[in-house]
């Protein structure tokens, strides 16, 4: 061929790749964001390295250095109401599930009633896969993950298992899908998501839609254990159970490490968000640690409900630090209208508020989601109002913080200037006080009874050959 037949050949062939890499840019830009939400179990403010740089987790590390990092983000005191604030997008004392996680026999379930996050990212074309653990109800299939807008799932209906052979009590709990997984016997659980979690990611491509993955680990919740290796990784000086609870947290990181090097790998990694939080603070006893947060899981005091969290996307430019007040209920909204950021924007009346603008910086002048925050809200016997409440930079506290503690308070405390909740202001803001009393009191009017039945033999997994299973019960529409 002539020299200008190659040139014009070579035009062609470069006009083509222009093409198609003009075609690549606008299909990354118009394809929604992959979501994946990594959520720890029982992990305290002080068990994250960027908090305490005795622990080894290179890969949380850098997602959180390169991400958006939420300062104050705020969970449940305990796990199941943490979940179902999560799924629903409604404060648990709203739903019943303002005290404890669900026991395994309890006859009950995340309140049928709601439409979940997973199913509104059904409705909007993602696939969506759950990984981990569930513990919002199993004993009839309707409150199951597959049932409740999971493609698939693969792991544990409950919490507190063994974390080598996924046994509550007497029975186990290890499912693929509806089925029993027995080959999941002996294996740490760690490990399984994680595989598991990369098999997902490895598939996203050929089924040509973009997925919505929750890889909800078991780390750092007791039973303490890990593969020895972790624990092997922190010094032998360090107190044994310590090495084990940070050695976890390595174990988990080495999980995300595995997902982050597939979304790579797979060329997924630039269109991904990337969420992590904790689901409530660290338990007393057990070597986690919330310092220097006051008080533990199952408290309001902050070291049970602002959770260590991040948010990480290159979708969303270079990283900082979000200060804005973040409540688990507003990953409802955020996540849908990341979710629907290209086309209409589909967020929902309910507790939670959308802060996908704030943090894409596009929010201007305006003013934060929200200012006002319900910690927890429950009735006590004389059916007046316990719980915290707060209003910008302060937070009142009244009735038992925790299930032990005799002082009942009440408390008012500013955040900002104190955030260990050491400098009581009652007297010294008694207006303020009062305001927020009767702003307590008034949400208190919503509170639903709590959703706490008895145990119910039924749900023995001897009457099921030793597993735990679902079909012992009616569930309430
Ligand atoms: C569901 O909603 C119905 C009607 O609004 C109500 O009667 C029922 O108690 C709710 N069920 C649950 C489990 O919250
Ligand atoms: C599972 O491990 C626990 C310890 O965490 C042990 O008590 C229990 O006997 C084991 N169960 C089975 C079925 O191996
Ligand atoms: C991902 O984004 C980064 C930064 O915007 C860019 O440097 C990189 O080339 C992108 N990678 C791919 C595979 O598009």
């Amino acid at each position: 061929m002539t020299s200008g037949m190659f040139l014009r050949a070579s035009a062609v062939v470069f006009g083509i790749q222009v093409f198609l890499g003009l075609l690549q840019a606008c299909r990354a830009q118009d394809s929604p964001p992959n979501i994946i939400f990594i959520l720890a179990d029982d992990m305290g403010w002080n068990d994250v390295s960027w908090h305490n740089a005795k622990v080894i987790s290179p890969n949380l590390q850098d997602l959180h250095d390169n991400g958006i990092s939420l300062n104050q983000h705020y969970v449940q005191p305990v796990c199941t109401p943490t979940r179902s604030a999560l799924m629903t997008g409604y404060y648990p004392y709203k739903l019943g599930r303002q005290r404890g996680a669900i026991r395994p026999k309890q006859p009950t379930g995340l309140s049928l009633n709601h439409t979940l996050l997973p199913e509104r990212l059904q409705e909007l074309g993602y696939a969506t896969h759950l990984v981990g653990k569930w513990h919002l109800g199993f004993c009839d299939w309707a409150y199951t993950p597959t049932r409740r807008g999971y493609d698939t799932f693969y792991g544990l209906l409950l919490g507190s298992g063994d974390y080598y052979n996924h046994t509550r009590f007497s029975g186990y709990d290890f499912r693929d899908q509806d089925e029993v997984d027995m080959t999941a016997f002996g294996k740490y659980s760690t490990n399984l998501f994680a595989d598991r979690s990369v098999e997902i990611i490895k598939k996203a491509r050929a089924e040509g839609k973009p997925f919505f993955l929750s890889t909800f680990f078991q780390n750092i919740h007791g039973p303490l254990e890990v593969p020895q290796k972790y624990v092997d990784m922190y010094p032998s000086t360090m107190a044994y159970k310590k090495r084990v609870l940070l050695g976890s947290m390595t174990a988990m990181d080495d999980a995300v490490g595995q997902i982050v090097q597939a979304l790579k790998d797979e060329d997924l990694f630039n269109n991904t968000i990337i969420v992590f939080s904790g689901d409530n603070g660290a338990p007393s006893g057990n070597k986690g640690s919330n310092l220097p947060l006051r008080g533990n899981k199952g408290s309001v005091w902050e070291g049970g409900v602002r959770s260590p969290a991040f948010i990480h996307s290159p979708l969303l430019g270079s990283a900082y630090i979000y200060n804005n007040i973040f409540h688990v209920t507003d990953w409802y909204n955020t996540l849908l209208e990341a979710a629907s950021s290209q086309g209409e924007s589909v967020t929902f009346a309910n507790d939670g508020f959308s802060h996908w603008k704030w943090l894409l910086q596009e929010a201007g002048e305006a003013e934060a989601p929200r200012d006002t925050m319900v910690y927890n809200l429950d009735l006590t016997k004389t059916r007046s109002v316990k719980g915290a409440l707060r209003k910008g930079h302060y937070k009142y506290i009244v009735g038992s913080p925790t299930t032990t503690d005799k002082n009942t308070g009440p408390w008012l405390f500013n955040i900002d200037s104190d955030p260990y909740e050491s400098q009581n202001l009652m007297e010294i803001l008694p207006e303020l006080a009062e305001y927020m009393q009767a702003e307590l009191e008034f949400y208190g009017q919503d509170v639903a009874t709590r959703d706490e039945p008895e145990d119910d033999p039924a749900g023995d997994p001897s009457n099921f050959g030793g597993i735990w299973s679902p079909g012992w019960c009616t569930p309430e529409v």
